[in-house]
């Protein structure tokens, strides 16, 4: 079988690697919480939250693209089987069934404000093992903060 050869030392690329897999995982399982509450959100603010709900579904799964591509390119094929990602993703999801509009709000706001703190350990952690996987990861803390902001926002008053 031929393999993709990797441009780090092999510290190095099990750092870069690891902290983009378990992006991935986070990513691909916010992608499906999104649709989940996107399908099942009712209530008086139904309409502006079922929208903003697929901004986060899109910028999810195309950060989903860019560190599973990344991983490609260090030499570790990314795992996005759903398999996968039902067993590693730990992050808050909407109960099963209808979710009152609040309630979307708020697990999204949980959901966010977890999947930032993750990665603000992985930003941490690639600091010296790879700063082009660390300035990925950067770049997408910074969108996922906005997000969390802009639903957390919407909690007004509490
Ligand atoms: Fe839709």
């Amino acid at each position: 079988m031929t393999t993709v050869r990797s441009t780090l030392p092999d510290d190095a690329r099990k750092v870069a690697c690891e902290a983009l897999q378990d992006t991935l995982v986070d990513l691909l399982g916010l992608s499906l919480v999104g649709k989940q509450a996107h399908w099942n959100v009712v209530g008086p603010r139904f309409r502006s939250i079922h929208l903003q709900l697929d901004e986060v579904v899109t910028s999810a799964r195309d950060f989903a693209d860019t560190v599973a591509e990344r991983s490609a390119a260090l030499g570790v094929p990314p795992d996005g089987r759903p398999e996968t990602v039902a067993k590693a993703f730990t992050l808050p999801a909407p109960q099963e069934g209808w979710v009152r509009d609040s309630d979307a709000v708020q697990v999204m706001v949980d959901a966010l404000q977890d999947a930032v703190a993750r990665l603000r350990e992985r930003i941490d952690a690639t600091e010296k093992a790879d700063p082009v996987t660390q300035d990925l990861l950067i770049g997408i803390t910074a969108e996922l903060e906005k997000q969390r902001w802009m639903f957390d926002a919407e909690n007004f008053p509490r």
